[in-house]
C-alpha cells in the first residue's frame, strides 16, 4: 500500500523549521565508520525522518539523504521486509545480500546507547515468501492434517483470508451477539468460541462427521451446524433475525456511546427507530451519545485502510512534535491486516520521557488538534498503572494506561494538485480513533493486548492461567510458582515466556 501523498492538514499547518532539511548539511564528526545509513521516508514521515537523521549524525553516526551502493542499513519504520525490498525494486535499486533491513526499534536503541547495539531477530525485518508454511520445529510434529487443534485461539494460526466455514461461522456470531444482548454471558462465548475455532479450520465442514475432534463444539453448537448442512441456513438464526429485541439493539448500540444498558432502556420505552430516540425531548444524552449521533453516518462507515495510514501520518506527526522520539505503533485490527476497522488503534511509548513529559503528551497532541479544528470528540482517560500491581484475574479487564478515545476530522485527500476536483460541502470524515501511552518497559505487553483479536486476547489469559500458573494483562506476566513478574522486549518474548510458538500479528484473527 502506498502512503497518503496529500493529506489535507488545514492551512495553519507549517513544518517546525529547525527539522528541515537545510541542517541536515551541518557537519558532524563520523564515529562508526563501518556503517552507512539511509533512513527510509515511507510510512515514517518528513519530519520523524529528519529528526531520527540529524539526531544519528550528533551520535557520530553516517547517514545518507539518498540511497547509494555505499548504504550498509536500511531502516524502516511500519514495513515488513519484503515492503522494503518491494520499495527497492520500484526505486530499481538492486539489494545486495550483505544490506541489513532493520526496524527503526533498532536505531532508537543505538540512539540511547549512543553507539551501535547488535542486531538482533527482532530488529531484522522479516522478508516472506511467497508460500508461507507454518513453523514446524520438532520432527515429532505430525504434519497438519492430523495435527490435534488446540481450545485454545492462541494456539492457532487463522488467517483473514482462509475462512473455509464462514456459513456457520457468520451464524454463530450473530447468535452470540443475540446472547450478549440478553446478558447471557456462558452461551455468548460459548458461539464465540466455537466460531474462533472453525475460522481455523483448513477445510470446510460438510458434513457432521468433519466435526469429530474439533473443540469448543458443544451440543448447542453441534445442533446449529447440523441444521446449516440439511437446510442451508439456521432457523435459530433466522429467528434473531427477526426478533425485535435483537433488531433494536442492534441499532441502537451502532451508536457511539450507547452501551447494552441504555439500549435496554430505549428497548423497553418502546423505542424502535433512531429517528424516534433523537427527537424524544424527555431523554438526555451523555456527551459521547450526543458526538455518536452527530457522525452517526461517517462512523457507521467502516474506515478504509487507505484513511487509517492517512490518521496514522496525523498521529505520527503530533506525537513527534512534543516528543520526536517516540514509537507510534497501529495496533488493533489494522495491525492484523484487515482491510477495514470501525476505528484506528494506536500504541505511543517513548524510551527518553520523563513521566512528566509522557503524561502531557496525550493532551498536548488533542490540544493541537483542537486549535486545528481536527478534534470532534476526546475522552482523556487518566493512567491508573502501577508498577507492582499482579495481573488482573479478569479475562476482559479494563488496562491503566493512559488513554483516549477520539473522533477526528479527515480531511479527504485530493485527487489532484489544485483541488478542483473536490465535491461541493464536506470534505472530511469522521474517524473513531484510540490512543494509548505505556510506560517503555511495557510496551511489549501493551502492543500484544491492544493488537487483539479479542477472543484471541481472552485465550491467551486463558492459557497462561490454566496451563502455566501466570497471570498475564495489557500491563505484565507474573509467574505464580516463582513469584516473579517476567519483563519482555518484545512480543516473541512473551509467547517463548508461556512455552507457547510464535503467532504473527495476522495469525491472530481468532
Ligand atoms: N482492547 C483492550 N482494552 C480496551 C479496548 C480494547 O485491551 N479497553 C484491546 C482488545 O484486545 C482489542 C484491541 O484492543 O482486540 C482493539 O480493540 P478494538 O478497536 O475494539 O477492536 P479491533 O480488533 O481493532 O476491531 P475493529 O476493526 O472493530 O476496531
Ligand atoms: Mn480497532
Ligand atoms: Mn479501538
Amino acid at each position: 500500500m502506498d502512503p497518503p501523498q496529500a493529506v489535507h492538514l488545514g492551512p495553519r499547518r507549517k513544518r517546525p523549521r529547525q527539522l528541515g532539511t537545510s541542517v541536515a548539511s551541518t557537519p558532524h564528526d563520523i564515529r562508526f565508520r563501518d556503517l552507512v545509513l539511509f533512513i527510509l521516508e515511507k510510512r515514517m514521515g518528513t519530519t520523524r525522518r529528519a529528526f531520527l537523521m540529524e539526531l544519528a549524525r550528533r551520535k557520530g553516526f553516517r547517514v545518507e539523504n539518498e540511497l547509494s551502493d555505499s548504504v550498509t542499513h536500511i531502516v524502516a519504520e511500519n514495513n515488513s521486509g519484503s515492503d522494503v525490498l518491494e520499495w527497492l525494486q520500484v526505486q530499481n535499486i538492486k539489494a545486495s545480500s550483505e544490506l541489513e533491513l532493520l526496524d527503526v526499534s533498532w536505531l532508537i536503541e543505538c540512539m540511547g546507547a549512543g553507539k551501535p547495539v547488535e542486531m538482533t531477530g527482532r530488529h531484522q525485518l522479516v522478508v516472506r515468501t511467497s508460500s508461507p508454511s507454518p513453523a514446524l520445529g520438532s520432527q515429532n510434529i505430525p504434519p497438519p492434517t492430523v495435527q490435534k487443534i488446540s481450545q485454545y485461539a492462541c494456539q492457532r494460526r487463522t488467517t483473514l483470508s482462509s475462512n473455509y466455514n464462514q456459513v456457520f461461522t457468520d451464524a454463530f456470531e450473530i447468535l452470540a451477539e443475540n446472547y450478549e444482548f440478553r446478558e447471557n454471558e456462558g452461551s455468548c462465548l460459548t458461539f464465540m468460541r466455537a466460531a474462533s475455532v472453525l475460522k481455523s479450520l483448513p477445510f470446510p465442514i460438510t458434513s457432521m462427521r468433519d466435526t469429530e475432534g474439533i473443540p469448543c463444539l458443544g451440543e448447542k453448537v453441534k445442533c446449529v451446524i447440523e441444521g446449516i448442512i440439511e437446510d442451508g441456513e439456521s432457523s435459530e438464526v433466522k429467528a434473531v433475525l427477526d426478533d425485535e429485541r435483537y433488531k433494536s439493539f442492534k441499532l441502537f448500540t451502532s451508536v457511539f456511546g450507547v452501551g447494552l444498558k441504555t439500549a435496554e432502556k430505549w428497548f423497553r420505552m418502546g423505542f424502535r427507530t433512531l429517528s424516534k430516540v433523537k427527537s424524544d425531548k424527555s431523554l438526555v444524552f451523555t456527551r459521547m451519545q450526543k458526538a455518536g449521533f452527530l457522525y452517526y453516518e461517517d462512523l457507521i462507515s467502516c474506515v478504509s485502510r487507505a484513511e487509517a495510514e492517512a490518521v496514522s501520518v496525523l498521529v505520527k506527526e503530533a506525537v513527534a512534535a512534543f516528543l520526536p522520539d517516540a514509537l507510534v505503533t497501529v495496533t488493533g485490527g489494522f495491525r492484523r491486516g484487515k482491510m477495514m476497522g470501525h476505528d484506528v488503534d494506536f500504541l505511543i511509548t517513548s524510551p527518553e520521557a520523563t513521566e512528566e513529559e509522557e503524561q502531557q503528551l496525550l493532551h498536548k497532541v488533542t490540544d493541537l488538534w483542537k486549535q486545528r479544528g481536527l478534534l470532534l470528540y476526546c475522552d482523556h482517560i487518566e493512567s491508573t498503572f502501577e508498577k507492582f500491581k499482579l495481573p488482573s484475574r479478569k479475562v476482559d479487564a479494563l488496562d491503566h494506561f493512559q488513554k483516549c478515545f477520539l473522533i477526528l476530522k479527515l480531511h479527504h485527500q485530493r485527487v489532484d494538485g489544485d483541488g478542483s476536483s473536490q465535491q461541493e460541502g464536506k470534505d472530511w470524515k469522521a474517524i473513531r480513533v484510540d490512543l494509548v501511552l505505556c510506560p517503555y518497559e511495557r510496551r511489549a505487553f501493551a502492543l500484544l493486548g491492544w493488537t487483539g483479536s479479542r477472543q484471541f486476547e481472552r485465550d491467551l489469559r486463558r492459557y497462561a492461567t490454566h496451563e502455566q500458573k501466570m497471570m498475564l494483562d495489557n500491563h505484565a506476566l507474573y509467574d505464580k510458582t516463582k513469584r516473579v513478574f517476567l519483563e519482555a522486549e518484545s512480543e516473541e518474548d512473551i509467547f517463548a515466556h508461556l512455552g507457547l510458538d510464535y503467532i504473527e500479528p495476522w495469525e491472530r484473527n481468532a
